[in-house]
């Protein structure tokens, strides 16, 4: 096959190729080395989804190379916790797709809600207002139990972003001395928060960065709690405080009057599924509270019941000012995100017409009438499944049998709320030195080889991608968490 840049060209006969490069026409599945005349006229096998896959599609955070001798599986449909590949063989998704596959994969409710939403109306300018934008907005509010404003885009990463403009702006225009110079967002090592270049400078996840900076300036890390690397000779709360005092100096050593926001996750997800201690949330509250930064949420994997409870905020009775949502907010069925402020901040931008001090920020697919309308069905079957207990109930199950495995060998930590779920495997629990990558692998195939799908965090940071992670969707009963430990079991071995 000529190398080149490739546009692929449908016919009813099946799939004819023209490489710019060389110009002329050819079939995919013919080596044109060797074509003959007789081979170019036989264009009439379409090559098969592998071969598109292998060919044309650039998958995320994927290195391609060993894919040639081992391919992911071709997935058809999904029903519930499973998926089902083009040969029959089921998987239990443990990772609920990229943890928002929430009400189960299947639902023909969302699907109906989808297509009637497309006939009505299919595509609004976000300026402009329709039924289900009006409706999701307000139902997000009452969840939060808030009175404030709802900004609509099509992922976390948007939410993030929308949410770091919102809080430089609203210090401009807050009236508040110091207001005009703050503008550094300080967030925390291990997590993850997107991968737009100012949600990856928030990131605190030093290989998701190799090789595409430099950063956005002003944005500043600091440690989060993480219990089980702590110092031993500090209990869990006074770590807690310990991190929380982390923030509080990095604040005064910034200036205070340059610093806009703190943003977290209430619980690191991604990054290892990092449960704070009780004390630090709470302090956190204070310490923003004291030198007038603003706490800005990232609730796009926590919110809407995976910790067990409706938002990770409800753990700790932290209120933060801004608070940003994905994933769950649609259970993945249609790209949706949300950044919700408290009425103080949304009054900030109050001004007459014509005046600069409005929100001058747009998503072209912001609020989309399908995306919102199945977000507001997805939130409403959310609470007639009681979905939010059921993930606290079976998380608790969960993580019980987790940690009924912590006497084997690798098993340093198994910890979690609700169906946020994180096992950290080390070669050697005295030093906890982390689990090697190929290990760490080789336990993920096991676990896909007895039909189950894990995650870990992966190209986080170095050297401590050691930790698999499970989240699986807030439908599941304790028979899939069997299935789960079962084939933890399984891939873990006898060490
Ligand atoms: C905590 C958190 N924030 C933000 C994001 C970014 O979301 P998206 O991939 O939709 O841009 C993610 C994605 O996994 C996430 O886990």
């Amino acid at each position: 096959m000529v190398a080149g840049s490739q546009a692929g060209i449908g016919t009813a006969r099946g799939l004819l190729m023209v490489d710019r490069i060389a110009g002329c026409w050819y079939h995919p599945t013919i080596s044109h080395t060797n074509a003959t005349e007789e081979a170019r006229t036989k264009m009439t096998v379409a090559p098969s989804i592998s071969e598109l896959d292998v060919r044309a599609l650039w998958h995320p955070l994927t290195q391609h190379k060993p894919l040639a001798d081992s391919p992911p599986p071709l997935i058809v449909r999904g029903d519930g916790c499973y998926l089902e590949d083009d040969q029959g063989q089921r998987y239990l998704d443990a990772m609920a797709g990229l943890w928002c596959v929430n009400i189960g994969y299947g639902r023909s409710e969302l699907a109906e809600t989808a297509a009637a939403q497309m006939t009505q109306l299919p595509y609004l300018a976000p300026t402009m207002t329709h039924p289900p934008g009006a409706q999701l907005a307000d139902k997000i509010l009452e969840m939060l139990g808030w009175r404030g404003r709802v900004y609509f885009s099509s992922s976390g990463s948007e939410a993030n972003e929308a949410a770091f403009k919102i809080a430089r702006q609203y210090h401009l225009q807050s009236g508040k001395p110091g207001g005009a110079t703050r503008y550094k967002i300080i967030s925390r090592h291990r997590a993850y928060h997107g991968n737009t270049l100012g949600a990856m400078s928030a990131t605190g996840q030093a290989e998701r960065k190799i090789g595409y900076g430099p950063m956005a300036p002003g944005f500043i890390h600091v440690p989060p709690p993480y219990p089980y690397r702590a110092h031993p000779k500090l209990t869990p709360a006074e770590h807690g405080i310990a991190c929380a005092q982390a923030i509080e100096e990095t604040i005064i050593y910034e200036g205070p009057e340059s610093v806009a926001a703190l943003l977290m996750e209430p619980i690191i997800s991604g990054g290892g599924v990092l449960v704070p201690p009780d004390e630090y949330l709470p302090r956190v509250r204070q310490i923003c509270d004291e030198y007038g930064v603003l706490l800005i949420f990232d609730e796009v994997v926590s919110g809407y019941g995976r910790t067990g409870k409706l938002f990770g905020r409800d753990h700790w009775g932290a209120e933060p000012d801004i608070i940003t949502m994905a994933k769950g907010l649609s259970s993945g069925y249609m790209p949706l995100a949300a950044t919700a402020v408290q009425e103080y901040i949304f009054d900030a931008f109050l001004g007459d017409a014509g005046d600069l001090s409005h929100f001058r920020h747009i998503n072209t697919f912001g609020g989309h009438p399908v995306s919102t309308a199945v977000g507001l069905r997805n939130l409403q079957i959310v609470e007639e499944e009681n979905l939010v207990e059921n993930a606290r109930n079976v998380g608790e199950y969960a993580l019980a049998q987790l940690k009924n495995l912590s006497s084997h060998p690798w098993v340093g930590e198994a910890r979690g709320r609700g169906l946020l779920l994180g096992v950290e495997l080390v070669a050697d629990k005295e030093t906890k030195q982390p689990l090697d990558d190929a290990e760490m692998l080789a336990v993920l195939g096991r676990c896909k080889q007895a039909g189950v799908l894990l995650g870990r965090n992966g190209n986080t940071v170095p050297g401590l991608g050691n930790i698999l992670i499970m989240a699986p969707p807030l439908v599941a009963t304790k028979s899939e968490i069997d299935l789960l430990i079962e084939a933890l079991v399984f891939a873990l071995g006898e060490k």
